[in-house]
């Protein structure tokens, strides 16, 4: 593993040589900011014990020696000695010769089309899943991956989806309620509350934050139509950029505004755009819905039109058939979306029969941290 430990920069960097050849340089600074002691982190809960204005802002390594597979510094002025094992180095090491073009995604993510999905959906039956963690890991890494699953066996009745979300966090309330009916309406105050077809959307993204995850659950569905779509906005998102990286890029530094005002008492509003990048270019949110886009006000009248055409381009690839994976739901039968990546739609249905669904919203950092949770707990029994 470590071969070599050598001090440059008067102490202030430390370069680590490995057995494969690669060399990691660490600054000495960051080394006593993650020192793993018990006078830095708590022993029991792993938090960290002291503040930045703790350490000197002079900190350099004194003294280096890698000894059983253990680095073991000595930070100056403090005297201090602290071990690292070569393992946690590796797994840290944050130098790294790599250039993320604007859009990248991390290794969990898998973009995915008609032509890789439609046939593998994702799904794992209720009891299985509440039975068995491995089903429930496999079910959880699935919607991290793809950012959808299907879940059968439901009970067909009011609040079952509840179960769904407290399988791996909680339901993120708000002014719709717990949950929220999806069926047709007279004097619907959403346009979901009626038989149209619905263009793929994600929900809600006049709030900020925008709910990370959905569900919906089908009670009764005995109308001719209203199949249910999913569209992996990455990968339709990638798309455009592949296609035209100025359509990308307007998309993604221009905020759009959104706005609810449908119900009396609530006028929600939000300002973020319709591709969402980090600050270091990583590709976090999409928020598409016709419904309830404002009028865009943050794009300078001179990028107005391109600005446009790349609205409407985005669209377009949203609504080509090679992205869109159909189902029906069946009365017991759930799906999740990641609303921060997979767009649903809903085909039109006629006026016979019934349809009606629940919906309700979830946060997405409770179920990655129940994954990584069960994903530990696994390790460890095989460890
Ligand atoms: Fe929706």
């Amino acid at each position: 593993m470590l071969t070599t430990a050598r001090l440059s920069d008067d102490g202030r960097v430390i370069e680590l040589g490995w057995k494969d050849g690669r060399v990691s340089r660490f600054h000495a600074i960051w080394l006593r900011d993650n020192a793993l002691d018990d006078k830095t982190r708590s022993a029991g809960n792993g938090q960290r014990l002291i503040t930045i204005l703790d350490i000197p802002a002079e900190t350099r390594i004194g003294a280096a020696t890698i000894n059983g597979g253990v680095l073991e510094v000595t930070f100056a002025p403090e005297g201090k000695a602290v071990s690292f094992p070569s393992s946690w180095l590796r797994a840290h090491a944050y130098d790294r010769q790599q250039a993320r073009e604007p859009g990248w995604t991390g290794g969990d993510i898998e973009r995915w089309t008609k032509a890789t999905m439609q046939d593998s959906v994702p799904r794992a039956t209720y009891a299985e899943a509440s039975r068995d963690s491995d089903v429930l890991r496999r079910w959880l890494a699935a919607v991290r991956s793809f950012g959808f699953a299907v879940m059968d066996g439901l009970p067909a009745e009011s609040g079952a989806l509840c179960k769904v979300a407290d399988l791996f966090g909680y339901i993120r309330e708000t002014n719709y309620g717990r949950w929220f009916e999806v069926r047709a309406e007279v004097n619907p105050n959403n346009l979901a509350y009626t038989n149209l077809g619905l263009q793929a959307h994600t929900d809600n993204p006049y709030r900020d934050p925008v709910p990370t995850l959905q569900i919906l659950a089908c009670i009764e569905n005995t109308v001719e139509g209203g199949e249910s779509s999913v569209v992996d906005g990455f990968a339709v998102a990638a798309a455009l950029q592949v296609e035209n990286p100025d359509d990308f890029r307007l998309l993604s530094s221009y905020p759009a505004r959104f706005e609810y005002a449908g119900s009396s008492g609530v006028r929600l509003q939000s300002k973020r755009p319709m591709i969402e990048l980090g600050p270091d270019g990583e590709l976090i949110c999409i928020r598409f819905n016709n419904r309830s886009l404002a009028p865009a006000v943050d794009v300078p009248f001179a990028a107005m039109d391109k600005y446009y055409a790349a609205y409407r381009r985005f669209a377009e690839l949203i609504e080509d058939p090679a992205f869109e994976v159909t189902f029906k739901l069946e009365p017991g039968q759930s799906f999740i979306v990641d609303n921060t990546r997979v767009m649903h739609a809903r085909k039109a249905f006629s006026g016979s029969g019934k349809r009606w669904l629940q919906g309700c919203y979830a946060d997405k950092d409770g179920l990655l941290s129940t994954l990584a949770a069960i994903e530990h707990g696994f390790k460890e029994a095989a460890e």
